[in-house]
């Protein structure tokens, strides 16, 4: 049984991300995507909500399932009873990140590996950052993410506009 853990933020999830979760649910038995849920960065969307949207823009795919998870990423793939992180690697930049973020995991837990897709050209400008830059200036993202999750962004920037929260709308 080969298990995989997709771990990240997915504030929100991008045609990009969707793109690795397909690509690498073809060579697995199981993709868990795991959600961070972090309390230190101040994402846009709550850990359910940006959870939902995954479930939503992957139910197409029956051997993926969707988790939040907290604390160390090899401590949730242990009880997940995954031994393979998969992750993206869109350009250069990202290299020396994913780099250090796979030898620490390969340092606190060496039965675990990662492996990483790239992505496909199309995407390899595309950021969950870069979206809401553009929804936030009122931006067309429908080439970026999938329906429902563009109304959830444009939605999310209305409500927090009407509460005039401008550090909310800062902080993303
Ligand atoms: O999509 P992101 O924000 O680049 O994903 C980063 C993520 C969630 C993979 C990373 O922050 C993570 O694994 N966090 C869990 C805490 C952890 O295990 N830290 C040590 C390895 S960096």
């Amino acid at each position: 049984m080969k298990r995989a853990i997709y771990p990240g933020s997915f504030d929100p999830v991008t045609f990009g991300h969707l793109d690795v979760i397909e690509r690498s649910a073809k060579i697995m038995d199981e993709l868990i995507i795991g959600v961070l849920n972090n309390t230190a960065k101040s994402p846009l969307f709550s850990v359910e909500e940006r959870v939902t949207m995954l479930k939503e823009a992957t139910c197409h795919l029956p051997h993926v399932r969707v988790e939040a998870f907290g604390g160390l990423l090899v401590d949730f793939a242990v009880q997940s009873g995954a031994n393979t992180i998969v992750r993206g690697l869109r350009a250069v930049t990202d290299f020396e990140y994913e780099l250090q973020m796979s030898q620490i995991n390969t340092v606190l837990n060496p039965e675990i590996d990662t492996v990483f897709f790239t992505t496909r050209l199309q995407y390899a400008y595309l950021s969950s950052s870069i979206v809401k830059e553009v929804a936030l200036m009122g931006g067309d993202i429908s080439k970026f993410v999938p329906e429902s999750v563009m109304k959830r962004v444009y939605n999310k920037f209305k409500l927090k506009e009407s509460m005039g929260n401008e550090q909310d709308r800062a902080d993303y």
